[in-house]
């Protein structure tokens, strides 16, 4: 018996194939969104975030974008928001400004979109909810990092999104196995890609010269404990990824279930909070409440934003 063309047959790549599909792929972005994100977040003066709101002006499309998130329901206003003024009013020059440095990054990402067997809105969901619990993981510790926590949390996952442009027949095939599977997202994307999409999303992030820190959590977010270096950055990341996926907002293309224990007992809070001192359990317990609360109020802000 035989089958017409079964997709069976395809056959893992090498690293030195992903590698160079990779080079060769020209639907994939050269990230420089990215760069110019990280340097506008990192060097923004007092000056730009007084002027935030003539910024956006310029841009129709954010314009929109910011004025639906703002009449979402979540700030259930009585009469719908029509400026910028005040939506930088309600939502805070910091969402703003973060909403601004990012968008043309998922932008950026979003032209690579249209495989109708991945749910790619749900994607971006997945990804820049993961941005927004990052940056609020890393602002229940004692001495939070500067910004570059929010693109570290929205490019987690880029690995997948390189998969599906540079290896298209393998990221099918990866997804369609999906239901029923009995092995993980991770182990499928080893057994018939060859690489997962931790590695392949760092050897993208490289291949661009994006920092190491990027490159870290791409790799690393869900294997904190194997980080050397921006290990604080990588364990954010991780319960970040972790509590979108139990909230079940969004879809990264992983169907594991993920339990409530599973984000609050991850090894990463080990990490953000090591034990021995007195205080660090005091603080963990009071992180993971700020936590919950951040996510019941997540929904309703993505629903505006993608
Ligand atoms: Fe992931
Ligand atoms: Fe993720």
């Amino acid at each position: 018996m035989t089958t017409a063309a079964a997709p069976t047959s395809l056959r893992p790549l090498t690293r030195e194939q992903i590698e160079k599909r990779l080079k060769q792929c020209p639907r994939l972005p050269s990230l420089g969104s990215i760069n110019t994100a990280l340097r506008e977040l990192l060097h923004a003066d007092q000056g730009y975030t007084s002027q935030v709101a003539e910024v956006i002006r310029r841009d129709p499309s954010l314009t929109a974008r910011l004025l639906r998130l703002v009449n979402s329901a979540y700030y259930g206003l009585s009469s719908p928001v029509n400026s910028i003024e005040e939506a930088v009013f309600y939502l805070g020059v910091r969402r703003i400004r973060q909403l601004v440095m990012v968008t043309p990054i998922i932008e950026d990402f979003q032209r690579l979109a249209g495989k109708a067997s991945f749910s790619w809105r749900e994607f971006w969901q997945h990804c820049i909810g993961t941005a927004i619990l990052t940056r609020e993981v890393i602002s229940t510790l004692r001495a939070p990092i500067d910004e570059v926590d929010y693109v570290a949390g929205l490019v987690h996952d880029v690995g997948k999104i390189a998969m599906a442009s540079a290896c298209p027949e393998h990221f099918e095939l990866i997804h369609h196995r999906a239901e029923g599977a009995s092995t993980t997202l991770i182990e499928r994307e080893r057994e018939i890609l060859g690489l997962d999409h931790c590695e392949v999303g760092a050897m993208y992030l490289r291949s661009h010269n994006l920092p190491d820190a990027l490159v870290d959590v791409a790799l690393y977010h869900h294997a904190p404990q194997r980080a050397a270096h921006h290990a604080q950055l990588v364990a954010a990341v991780q319960i970040a990824d972790l509590m979108m996926r139990h909230a079940g907002i969004g879809h990264s293309g992983n169907g594991e279930r993920v339990n409530a224990t599973d984000w609050l007992q991850a090894t990463a809070w080990d990490i953000l909070f090591p034990a021995g001192s007195e205080s660090a359990e005091t603080e963990k317990t009071l992180a993971r409440a700020t936590l919950k609360r951040s996510l019941e109020r997540l929904p309703t802000i993505l629903e505006g934003l993608v």
